[in-house]
């Protein structure tokens, strides 16, 4: 008898949309069914991962080597971490995957785009999340977010909201081209309510 596969679900949105209480709930939710659930982020999810994290979030860098960077994050995390838990039947639920590059390195810093596709390609061929939640907000209510966490931003926190609104943009693009995998989600409402949507796509999958 072979185990069936374990879902990949994703979350997304730019830095401040509050996805990361929502991460917990949709894990919980998960846990409480019964379901072997591996939590996990990108960039990072393996010590060499983290590592790279490291330089991605604090060390100035040109923008193509920060693209290959995450994407080489992402090649160990999958080889590592994603592949083996899907294929003993575990649900993967990660903070962030490759949608996030499309937004922030291609959206944000303009990537070529036939570049951001080549590593695409070469990193995960056909594999896609069963199911993504972006996390959608409008940049200056995100900015205001931020601020009030009161932790000092990393290189990308510091971006300025032209950036997030390029990011932001980008990441609906990539959801209208997505074919429903991607749940754009108004993530300025309520938080109990952001919840509630949250728990009503997961338990939709
Ligand atoms: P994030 O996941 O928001 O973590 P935290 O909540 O701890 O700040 O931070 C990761 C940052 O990395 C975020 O600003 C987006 C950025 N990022 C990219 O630019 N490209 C990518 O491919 C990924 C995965 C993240």
């Amino acid at each position: 008898m072979t185990t069936p596969r374990g879902r990949f679900i994703t979350f997304e949105g730019i830095d401040g949309a509050g996805k990361s209480s929502q991460i917990a709930a949709a894990v919980e939710r998960l846990r409480a069914a019964g379901r072997e659930v591996v939590q996990t982020r990108e960039p990072g999810g393996t010590p060499l991962g983290e590592r790279l994290r490291e330089l991605l979030l604090h060390e100035p860098m040109h923008l193509e080597t920060e693209a290959i960077l995450m994407f080489a994050a992402r090649r160990e995390h999958l080889a590592v971490v994603i592949e083996p838990a899907l294929a003993r039947g575990a649900w993967v639920v990660s903070d962030r995957f490759t949608d996030a590059t499309y937004a922030y390195q291609v959206g944000g810093r303009g990537l070529a785009e036939p570049r951001f596709d080549t590593l695409e390609q070469w990193v995960h061929g056909g594999l896609q999340p069963d199911l993504t939640l972006l996390f959608d907000l409008d940049p200056t209510e995100a900015a205001r977010r931020l601020a009030g966490t009161g932790q000092a931003p990393d290189r990308f926190e510091r971006e300025q909201v032209d950036f997030f609104a390029r990011v932001r943009d980008a990441y609906l693009r990539r959801a209208d081209a997505a074919g429903g995998r991607v749940r754009v989600l108004d993530a300025a409402r309520p938080i109990e309510a952001l919840r509630a949507a949250v728990l009503a796509e997961v338990d939709a999958l």
